[in-house]
């Protein structure tokens, strides 16, 4: 079901964070590009890290559909969950040794923060090895919420990952800011009605309030600006 929610003017303050898991709290994307890397090689094609970059945000099975056509490999469905189903395998065994080291710098200080502000915080990440992931790194105990691939059925650019995690703190929309590093992450968040802090390059995620290089740069008084 496709979502779009008309932004109101009400300034209604910012009471609720919701982050993005891959590429803003934990770099997970090097451990989605080597098992995506192995699954292509595996198949008589290769796969760069400029096109891994366009997978950021974007769902296992569209992954895979992209990655099939840049190598011209046609696959049934049958086939596409065996080959999915074996790029997560080697994806979990490299995330199962993922320690507290790998969160991204400014990650914890910027969750206590906010949280220390009354800020209510929740995940809204299409990954469907969201419990793993923040269960290595130490991270669980941050979240009022948490969505994941697991819980929506619409990839972004459709807002219903950061529209759910709005519903289950009991937020609306509008008192919501995304913290998001892909394009299509921003975009569901506009399409939302929410405010988006991009992570990253502010020449790419063009559809951000505000852009910082991570975390590290922000403090919850920035929030106040939005
Ligand atoms: C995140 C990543 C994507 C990944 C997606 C699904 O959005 O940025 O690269 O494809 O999650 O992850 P999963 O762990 O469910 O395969
Ligand atoms: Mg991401």
């Amino acid at each position: 079901m496709q979502h779009t929610v008309n932004p109101t003017n009400t300034a209604a303050g910012i009471k609720a964070c919701l982050f993005d898991l891959d590429g803003v709290l934990v770099d997970t994307a090097v451990y989605h590009y080597k098992a995506w890397k192995r699954l292509a090689n595996s198949l008589g094609f290769d796969f760069t890290e400029e096109q891994n970059e366009h997978l950021k945000g974007i769902s296992r099975a569209e992954s895979l559909n992209r990655i099939l056509a840049w190598g011209n490999v046609k696959k049934s469905e049958a086939e596409k969950l065996e080959l999915a189903t074996l790029k997560n395998n080697w994806y979990v065994d490299m995330i199962s040794h993922m320690t507290p080291a790998e969160v991204l710098a400014g990650t914890v200080d910027f969750l206590t923060s906010v949280r220390k502000d009354g800020y209510l915080v929740a995940l809204g990440s299409a990954s469907k090895n969201s419990g793993i992931i923040l269960e290595k790194t130490n991270l669980a105990h941050f979240f009022d919420a948490i969505v994941d691939g697991n819980l929506v059925s619409a990839s972004k650019p459709d807002p219903e990952v950061f529209l759910k995690g709005a519903e289950l703190l009991g937020v609306a929309p509008n008192q919501c800011v995304v913290f998001e590093d892909a394009v299509a992450g921003i975009e569901a968040a506009k399409r939302g009605g929410m405010k988006a802090i991009g992570i990253g390059n502010k020449n790419v995620l063009t559809g951000a309030d505000m852009v910082v290089s991570g975390l590290d740069k922000l403090t919850s008084q920035d929030l106040k600006r939005l």
